[in-house]
């Protein structure tokens, strides 16, 4: 418990001011790869647009996006978890940022709705990582082995909820089968553009499961280096659109 609250950061400092969120119980804390997603968006996005943030726990995502200015109109947010959806509109709040926020299973609450940016961070490490890591204290992560089954039925499906020049950003992060997320990306998208790319020592939760993890390596579940004693593992941010 002690561990826990000392985990979750109340403050998220950006480039381009302060933020401060509520992140409950069961609510996904922010982490390295929330910042490296952001950055890329930021730069990546020149004109001001429809934009779902799916995947939203604490709705730091989309308020961030909407803080910077790219959020035409309302923002729109959903997750799988009713805490998170629940955080993320009093998060929103805070911030003056109008939201809709939904809960359900990848694109189930958005029936036919399309968007000029989707910025897609729902769970992407394999199952039995996200068991030994400090990151998915109650937060669902029905990713498979793998790691890739939720982020390549967001690739599949996001096609359909696109407007013609819109585009899809998402995280690879290589405690999955980055392979398959990547082929995934270029069946269903013409342009698939890395966007960042950031390497991570293992945090000191994960020390204890090393074997754990070259076995996933071995088995070529996930992706991880060990270099000057260290194990390293790494995000890749990519956007993807049709022309
Ligand atoms: C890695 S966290 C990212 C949260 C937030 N974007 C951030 O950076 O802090 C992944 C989120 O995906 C959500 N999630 C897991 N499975 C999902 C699903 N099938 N559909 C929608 N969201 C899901 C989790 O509840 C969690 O909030």
């Amino acid at each position: 418990m002690e561990l826990k609250e000392k985990n979750i950061p109340k403050q998220l400092r950006y480039q381009f001011g302060e933020l401060v969120l509520d992140v409950q119980d069961g609510v996904f804390t922010p982490t390295g790869t929330t910042e490296v997603l952001f950055k890329a968006v930021q730069k990546y996005i020149k004109k001001p647009g429809k934009i779902l943030d799916l995947g939203c726990g604490c709705g730091v995502m989309g308020i961030a996006l909407h803080q910077i200015g790219v959020v035409r109109g309302l923002l729109y947010a959903s997750d799988l978890s009713e805490e998170s959806v629940a955080c993320t509109k009093k998060n929103a709040d805070r911030y003056n940022c109008p939201v809709v926020a939904k809960s359900g299973a990848l694109f189930d609450p958005w029936v036919e709705e399309k968007f000029d940016y989707i910025v897609d961070d729902v769970s992407g490490v394999s199952e039995e990582v996200a068991r030994i890591s400090p990151w998915f204290d109650g937060v669902p992560c029905e990713s498979g082995r793998d790691g890739s089954s939720l982020v390549v039925q967001v690739i599949k499906k996001a096609r359909a909820h696109l407007n013609s020049s819109g585009c899809l950003f998402f995280p690879i992060i290589s405690f999955s089968n980055v392979n398959n997320i990547l082929n995934a990306a270029h069946e269903n998208f013409s342009n698939v553009e890395l966007l960042a790319h950031e390497e991570w020592p293992l945090p000191k939760e994960m020390n204890q499961h090393v074997a754990i993890l070259r076995k996933l390596h071995e088995e070529g579940y996930i992706q991880i280096t060990e270099k000057f004693g260290m194990v390293l593992w790494f995000t890749d941010v990519y956007v993807a659109y049709n022309l």
